[in-house]
């Protein structure tokens, strides 16, 4: 097996910060449930004191996991760190996660603290955390552009506190392979204690070197790699946590360790998220970008069909991507249907069953093949959408070359029924714009995409749009058979996103 790497996601917290991925209370417990059967050793849920939403999600999914920690996020000081522990104290395994800037720039800047009150700051909240729990993380933030005397003298006094598992992150990106891994041989070397604590490192991806950083890490002795599915994050993201775990494995040869991660779970946690926050992965994504196993050129095909390891390092069987993701139709009854669904990783109650039943026959009658990318299109919009404040019930358009594009929708807003007529340049501009009569908001369209979710001329369309309202933004996605009623979809759920963040920063 080799030394265990402690595989620490934060698709919670880091990756709920990329721009537009909000999510709600039940999409979060969703996903906290999928990453636990992954095998992540710490899911951190959020960053509680941050809004009533975030603290309501940690605490659910502390009352939920059973095999994983949970981790909350608190800034070094007491109403942060109080408030995390009330949201995780019920947790199985709870994990308390401080952090303090290091870096010049941020003391000088952000903080107006002196080193000296740093170091202070650092030890009390570790020693603070103590109180709650013995499973402490210090985090020194923007780590690698710190002065490394005074980031060692941080982290010493962290360790002295009691901290459990010391951070060290890139914040801003900034840190090239070899310094990194540099970086971490002196903290190891320098810092009295160290050695009775994990080291971890926490990458942003900003020069997209991430994963690689990460790797330098842990080949000096980082024994914890903080990461997010699909690299999702602030800015330009995190480090992959399914780039990160198969570079382990497939180089078993070279690291000697392995993750307690079941790689056959990677796929549908990679398709869960990107479903989820609307965050769609890029085609030649390593590992599960829709071509990452795809071979195009002649020659590879014809070495891969005589022996696969020719050209794949890999197989995509062993991380879960179907051989033929075709599964059922119209014919297929509801045991066939829970048995596809379980495998997608989805365990329903009796009701939300029913209800994702009702609409699986719905669409099997519009269209012969149904996919499992159709299966989760369906799971994401009838079960974990529920608590939307707008839905659709009804759409008629009316456009074509020779007449004025005109919409008639009908919604419910919180649970009240409205009708609206109204005109556009086209059939989704005349849909827009009634829905927002309807809904009374004031959003800025920055982006509208379609795509075919299969292949074929009745696959479902996947609408994803991404909307702006006083610099707040939420990417909404849709999918169905007609793409004009996919983009009142999209366009809807991308305003209850944009509701639910506005209800979080009223602390409702
Ligand atoms: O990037 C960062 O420094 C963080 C810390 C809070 C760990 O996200
Ligand atoms: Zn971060």
């Amino acid at each position: 097996m080799g030394e265990k790497i402690v595989i620490f996601d934060t698709t919670l917290r880091d990756g709920e910060q990329s721009p537009g991925a909000a999510m709600n209370v039940a999409e979060k417990v969703r996903i906290a449930q999928q990453l636990e059967k992954l095998g992540v050793d710490v899911i951190e849920a959020g960053f509680p004191i941050s809004s009533q939403g975030d603290f309501e999600a940690v605490k659910t999914i502390a009352g939920v996991l059973t095999h994983s920690e949970v981790a909350a996020l608190a800034r070094a000081n007491p109403q942060d760190i109080e408030r995390a522990w009330e949201a995780i104290k019920e947790a199985k395994f709870p994990r308390l996660h401080t952090f303090i800037s290091t870096s010049d720039i941020h003391l000088k800047h952000q903080l107006k603290k002196s080193q000296e009150e740093v170091i202070r700051i650092a030890a009390q909240s570790v020693a603070q955390a103590k109180q709650y729990t013995p499973n402490v993380e210090f985090s020194a933030m923007d780590a690698t552009r710190s002065e490394i005397p005074f980031l060692a003298a941080v982290v010493e006094a962290a360790v002295q506190a009691g901290a459990t598992t010391i951070n060290i992150p890139d914040t801003v990106g900034y840190a090239i392979p070899s310094e990194f891994g540099e970086l971490i041989r002196t903290l190891r070397q320098t810092v009295k204690g160290i050695e009775k604590v994990t080291l971890s490192v926490h990458c942003h991806d900003d020069l997209g070197l991430a994963v690689a950083n990460s790797l330098s890490a842990i080949q000096n002795g980082v024994r914890q790699v903080e990461c997010t599915i699909n690299g999702i994050g602030e800015r330009a993201g995190n480090t992959s946590l399914e780039e990160v775990v198969m570079a382990i494995r497939t180089r078993k040869d070279l690291f000697g360790l392995s993750t307690q991660v079941v790689p056959k779970h990677i796929f549908a946690t990679s398709r869960l998220i990107s479903k989820i926050t609307g965050m769609v992965v890029q085609p030649n994504k390593a590992i599960v970008g829709s071509n990452a196993f795809a071979h195009e050129s002649g020659i590879h095909q014809d070495g891969v069909l005589k022996e696969k390891q020719t050209y794949e390092i890999m197989t995509p069987e062993s991380v879960g991507i179907p051989k033929s993701s075709l599964v059922l139709g119209k014919l297929s009854g509801r045991h066939a249907f829970k048995e596809r669904l379980k495998e997608l990783g989805f365990r329903l109650p009796e009701k939300d069953f029913e209800m994702a039943f009702t609409r699986f026959k719905e669409l099997a009658d519009k269209k012969r093949e149904i996919y499992d990318e159709d299966i989760e299109s369906i799971v994401a919009e009838e079960i974990l959408r529920i608590s939307d404040r707008f839905k659709l019930v009804y759409l008629n358009v009316v456009a074509g070359n020779m007449t004025v594009p005109t919409a008639t929708v009908k919604m419910e807003v919180d649970g009240e029924v409205i009708q609206e007529a109204g005109f556009g340049d086209g059939p989704v501009d005349a849909i827009f714009k009634t829905i927002k009569k309807i809904t009374r908001t004031r959003s800025k369209l920055l982006h509208f995409a379609i795509n075919a979710i299969t292949g074929g001329t009745e696959a479902q369309g996947e609408v994803t749009v991404r909307l702006e309202e006083k610099g707040r933004t939420a990417i909404g996605q849709g999918a169905d058979t007609d793409v004009i009623v996919a983009s009142a979809k999209a366009y809807i759920n991308a305003l209850n996103k944009l509701e639910y963040r506005k209800k979080e920063l009223r602390g409702l």
